[in-house]
């Protein structure tokens, strides 16, 4: 990936719901331009559209109006299956409820993406290992969600985030389910992972959190302003 060139842009990103004859913008014209390697966060109150803009950034929801371009495409002009090749080659998802699969082990879990990517068995296995044990839980592989951990989870998560080696990881209130120190060790996970060049954006809500970042995105009523570059 060039570093000149942007990773993610969007350009008068607007996002409108229609709900029994009312109009809602949840994004208002958005623009947007995070270079490779930033850490961004980005905040707002409830219902301000954080998440809205998470997922048309990473391509799990499609604007009503406006571009997003990421490396040079649009998105709006990928087909589903380039839309999905692109969030499975360059993004990991982080979510506030780690949305692991319950009746699989951690190592399930972590490996399952790369079925995607079409690669073997043992690969995969190798990868789930290794990733697993980057988030400090190599002696955890063949535990399930409910025998984690919160923190733990979450780090699982990152760790699936981890194995499709993403250019991006997206994480949409990572720490919205754990006490402040597992949280605060959550954060410093991403921000090493950012250190070592992924580009990582953070929604969230904690202030705290948010000055960690490089750049503070703030979203009123689906508007976006620029707290600190
Ligand atoms: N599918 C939908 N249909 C109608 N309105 C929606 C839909 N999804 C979101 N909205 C509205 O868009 C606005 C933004 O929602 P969004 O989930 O982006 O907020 P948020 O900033 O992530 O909030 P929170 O901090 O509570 O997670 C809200 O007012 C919400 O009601
Ligand atoms: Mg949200």
């Amino acid at each position: 990936m060039a570093d000149v060139e942007a990773v993610i842009q969007l350009k008068n990103v607007t996002k409108t719901y229609h709900l029994g004859g009312e109009t809602l913008n949840a994004l208002d014209n958005v623009n947007l331009t995070i270079q490779p390697g930033d850490f961004v966060a980005i905040t707002g109150p409830s219902g301000s559209g954080k998440s809205t803009l998470a997922n048309i950034i990473g391509g799990l929801d499609k604007p009503t109006s406006g571009n997003v371009i990421v490396d040079g495409s649009d998105l709006a002009e990928l087909h589903d299956a380039k839309l999905s090749a692109y969030r499975n080659k360059h993004i990991g998802f982080v979510f506030q409820s780690f949305n692991l699969q319950a009746t699989n082990t951690a190592l399930e879990n972590v490996s399952l993406p790369l079925v995607f990517q079409r690669m073997g068995s043992k690969a995969r296995k190798a990868r789930g290992v290794e990733v697993l044990q980057a988030v400090g839980l190599g002696d955890r592989i063949k535990f399930k969600p409910t025998q984690l951990s919160g923190g733990q989870r979450q780090r699982v998560a990152i760790a699936r985030a981890l194995a499709i080696k993403p250019s991006i990881i997206l994480a949409d209130e990572p720490t919205g389910n754990l006490d402040s120190a597992r949280g605060q060790e959550i954060i410093k996970l991403l921000h090493d992972l950012n250190k070592q060049g992924i580009t990582l954006i953070i929604i969230t809500h904690d202030l705290s959190i948010a000055r960690q970042a490089g750049r503070i995105v703030e979203i009123r009523d689906g508007k976006l302003v620029e707290r600190r570059a």
